[in-house]
């Protein structure tokens, strides 16, 4: 499988950001076996489409209906609109701080496929839960209750990350990624069969320069959700020419 390789900008970047983001953009051509792109603030994605049309962008949350009373939302179709291919939906800083359940995630990614917007659903456990034992049974249900029933790898994949992981600089072992990667991978097929096997499953959390090559030589870690090393080409470069390096193997 093709490694994927998304940018999650979270609440950074204004329009004097542009540049940056175009040299992310020209890193992003020097590695045409990755499938990468950046996910930007709302406010960002128009104009960062038309300072850097070769670029994939993304949105990094939508409501789950077209249109209506939603004071402060934005829908997929409005995303798309703005020139997006793509929107993370489910993020744990989006679970934690809006509430938002695994019922709503579902729903936001059904609004995502009807407008052709590529999902990447977040799940991952806190350090509270992966401390009780129970990290894989928390993502798991995160799985059947934030995926829709009928999905394959042409509408949306799956972007692990523990949220201690987030930010922190702290990152699993390579055992523990394999375990849980191992898990969703089956439990994918349990749900979509043959297809299954196909969805990317991605890692997120602390992951940058150092760590992407060995995070991503991990059985069923078919590339990475970015935060911070995302922000500028020079720490985003690395962990795409590892992602590159390993479609090449
Ligand atoms: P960091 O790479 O900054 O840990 O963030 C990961 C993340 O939350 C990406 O969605």
């Amino acid at each position: 499988m093709r490694k994927r390789v998304i940018g999650n900008w979270k609440m950074n970047g204004t329009i004097a950001d542009l540049p940056k983001i175009a040299q992310i953009a020209a890193a992003v051509m020097r590695y045409p076996n990755v499938d990468s792109g950046l996910c930007l603030p709302a406010t960002l994605i128009s104009a960062a489409h038309a300072y850097s049309p070769q670029l994939q962008i993304g949105g990094q949350d939508c409501h789950m209906q077209e249109a209506g009373a939603h004071t402060g939302c934005i829908s997929a179709a409005m995303l798309l609109d703005a020139g997006a291919s793509m929107v993370i939906l489910g993020h744990s800083e989006c679970r934690a701080e809006q509430g938002q359940s695994d019922a709503d995630v579902r729903a936001k990614a059904l609004a995502a496929m009807q407008s052709n917007l590529f999902a990447i659903i977040c799940v991952g456990e806190s350090e509270a839960q992966r401390d009780l034992g129970n990290a894989e049974k928390v993502v798991l249900d995160q799985i059947e209750g934030s995926l829709p029933d009928i999905c394959d790898a042409a509408m949306l994949c799956v972007a692990y990350e523990p949220i201690w992981a987030i930010g922190t600089g702290r990152i699993p072992s390579s055992q523990d990624v394999e375990n849980m990667h191992g898990a969703i991978r089956s439990r994918l097929i349990e749900r979509q069969g043959e297809g299954g096997k196909n969805i990317g499953i991605l890692y997120g959390g602390s992951m940058n320069g150092e760590n992407a090559g060995e995070l991503m030589a991990i059985p069923n870690v078919d590339g990475g959700l970015i935060g911070g090393a995302s922000l500028l080409m020079e720490k985003f470069e690395p962990i795409l020419a590892a992602a590159n390096i390993e479609d090449i193997i």
